[in-house]
């Protein structure tokens, strides 16, 4: 039969990216491109032992749950919270199916199709794709290392009236950048002055390279949850396991039991036995030390990439030194198609993403975003040679 296809899915373009990295699955390629944590670095006996601690107490893991997901793990969850300096109770915080379930939940309850969510630029590729299943018009705010540029926030506040603002303030995706405190003081004033809530999407925020530096979350700088303009997003999959699905939003508590209602329409509740399995986890194994020991060794993988490139002694490819998260952000020589390049280097066997498609408005295309956790040692040497072999056939022929 002939489907009748949404207008929303219809908008949805399957990317020209996305074809080609599929075609760099199962084979011989050395990949940059996913935003993958390092599998060996996986807590798998910890999670092993959490999973067999819920089997022993019985068959409840594998009932129905809350739809705000399982108490204990909230109650858990407030508390490494406010050790953040997050004040925040069980009933201001949902669990939801990683964060980026939060972030689609989120769009549901704040905005109708038509209005206009402001973004940094570049942003995080997935929202992008949230806010067009929810008919929002995206619009992107011009950034640098800092974060957004407040003149131009303020322009655009002013302008468009937003229903709200899309930020990952702390080792971003794809450009790695930390947001000034000014930057962030300055976003919470406009926010406040015109009324607009804060999406703050926090997934790498602990994966930082120096464990003494410390970078305020914008919940923690409002210091109120209920009333506040901030709405939290957090997530355990960079720092446990990306398959335990396990992500929460917090903020306001009128608006939090409104995306429970939203979460109920759309598939209940996340799964309680990965929500228990998260909760014993915490109960019985040091999280904050296995979160150290992957940030070193994202931070020495980070370096290792970074000498790599550094010796190719390329003059026009420059990047910001990440301070933690998982991705480094290539700038590649002006009139370089980092698309085009994508495809010379799957030939080679290495792949990365373009940055093209995490601009929002008129895209930088000689940009790109490389990985640094998936891969190491040998290996990562191998792709970074590969990479390097498409970039200098490439640069001969510019
Ligand atoms: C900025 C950002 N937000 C949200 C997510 C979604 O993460 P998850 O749903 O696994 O918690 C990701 C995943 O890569 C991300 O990079």
């Amino acid at each position: 039969m002939e489907y009748r296809i949404s207008e929303r899915i219809g908008q949805l373009h399957s990317s020209a990216v996305r074809d080609i990295l599929k075609l760099t699955q199962g084979n011989e390629i050395i990949s940059f491109a996913g935003g993958l944590p390092a599998e060996e670095l996986f807590p798998l006996e910890a999670v092993r032992d959490a999973a067999a601690r819920v089997f022993q107490k019985g068959s409840g893991s594998l009932q129905y749950g809350v739809t705000e997901g399982y108490l204990s793990l909230r109650e858990q969850l407030c508390t490494r919270m406010a050790v953040k300096g997050m004040k925040v109770e069980p009933e201001q915080m949902i669990l939801t199916t990683g964060s980026q379930q939060a972030l689609d939940l989120l769009a549901r309850v704040l905005t109708n199709p038509g209005d206009i969510v402001l973004v940094e630029n570049p942003t995080y590729l997935s929202s992008l794709q949230v806010f067009s299943m929810h008919g929002l018009t995206v619009i992107p705010v011009e950034s640098d290392k800092d974060g957004m540029i407040m003149e131009s926030l303020e322009a655009l506040l002013r302008q468009h009236r937003p229903a709200m603002i899309y930020v990952v303030p702390t080792f971003g995706n794809p450009t790695g950048r930390v947001w000034s405190l000014e930057r962030r003081q300055g976003l919470l004033a406009l926010s406040r002055q015109f009324g607009v809530p804060i999406l703050e999407d926090d997934p790498y925020g602990d994966i930082r390279f120096d464990p003494q530096a410390d970078y305020p979350t914008l919940y923690s700088l409002e210091g109120e949850a209920d009333g506040g303009t901030v709405f939290y997003m957090g997530s355990f999959s960079k720092t446990v396991a990306p398959a335990l699905r396990t992500g929460w939003a917090m903020g306001d508590r009128g608006i939090i039991g409104m995306l429970a209602k939203a979460k109920q329409a759309s598939d209940l509740h996340s799964s309680t036995l990965d929500q228990q399995t998260v909760s014993e986890l915490l109960t019985h194994f040091p999280l904050d030390d296995h979160i150290r020991k992957i940030s070193a060794a994202y931070g020495s993988r980070m370096r290792q990439m970074e000498q790599l490139l550094l010796q190719r002694n390329w003059q026009d490819l420059t990047w910001v030194q990440p301070q933690g998260g998982m991705f480094l952000w290539l700038e590649l020589p002006e009139g370089l198609d980092a698309e085009a390049l994508l495809r010379a280097a799957v030939t080679k066997g290495v792949a990365f993403v373009p940055g093209a498609p995490f601009f929002a408005g008129t895209p930088k295309r000689n940009t790109a975003r490389m990985n640094f956790t998936y891969t190491e040692g040998e290996r990562m040497r191998q792709g970074i040679e590969r990479f390097a072999e498409a970039v200098d056939e490439f640069l001969a022929r510019c």
